[in-house]
């Protein structure tokens, strides 16, 4: 495997198929087990205020067969705290949370709302779990970021992965440059959001990233492949790119 960049795999979406039903099957944690098995260096949940496609039973059960560990990404409410102190997942990832979106849309803004953000890092740091925030690649917030106890920042790479090609190479210098940054202030630099087999590598390429969170594009290639193959692609194409 060398020094490549660590997967975590984003189950979600196994849980969304579930929830269209309303029935029990599929399990996103038989599905976070596979991909344990396939090299995933972590399994993400993103539990949402409105339980659109993972439950809490989800987090707990995975928590109690993981051979990795849970990455529980959660809006910065009392009822997540609440639940994140129960469990204790080795992380959190803080993200802002809209109950109209489709999926996460942008980064913590965290600059307008430091003092909730840090008050939040502070208490999940107390429970010994590791605070990672969800933000943009801009430089104000990694500041902003870097002084509220979290160890870990991950950064938003949706508008690299949306951006039309002439745009590309501009996104992807905002995340290279925030990730020096970042990497200088003592940051450990996670990424994430619209990765997939066409536009990972160059992000993975970027020696100081710890981690990249992916989900929609692997479950995605899973109902084709299955979620074996679909996780072993991924983990190939990041070896590749630090080769
Ligand atoms: N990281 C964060 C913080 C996210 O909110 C999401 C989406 O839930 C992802 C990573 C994964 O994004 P995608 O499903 O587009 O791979």
């Amino acid at each position: 495997m060398g020094n490549r960049v660590n997967l975590g795999v984003n189950v979600d979406h196994i849980a969304t198929l579930r929830q269209a039903r309303g029935v029990d099957f599929p399990d996103p944690v038989d599905a976070a087990l596979i991909a344990e098995k396939a090299g995933a260096n972590s399994i993400t949940m993103h539990l949402r205020e409105d339980r659109r496609h993972i439950q809490d039973a989800d987090i707990y059960n995975f928590s109690n067969v993981m051979s990795t560990h849970l990455n529980l990404e959660m809006a910065i409410t009392k009822e997540m705290i609440e639940i994140a102190s129960d469990l204790k997942p080795r992380d959190c990832c803080l993200v802002p949370e809209k109950r109209e979106e489709l999926t996460t849309e942008g980064g913590l803004n965290v600059k307008s709302n430091y003092e909730q953000i840090k008050q939040a890092c502070h208490e999940l740091t107390g429970y010994g779990i590791r605070v990672s925030l969800f933000i943009d690649p801009d430089i104000a917030q990694i500041e902003a970021a870097s002084s509220t106890g979290a160890t870990v920042i991950e950064l938003h790479t949706g508008a690299y992965a949306d951006s039309e090609s002439h745009n590309k190479q501009n996104e992807l210098k905002k995340i290279k440059k925030s990730t020096e940054y970042a990497y200088k202030k003592g940051l450990i630099v996670h990424a994430g959001h619209g990765l997939n087999y066409d536009n990972v590598k160059n992000i993975a390429s970027i020696n100081e990233i710890m981690e990249l969170n992916i989900g929609h594009s692997i479950v995605s290639q899973a109902a084709f492949i299955g979620m074996d193959a679909a996780v072993k692609k991924m983990v190939s194409l990041l070896s590749e790119a630090r080769a």
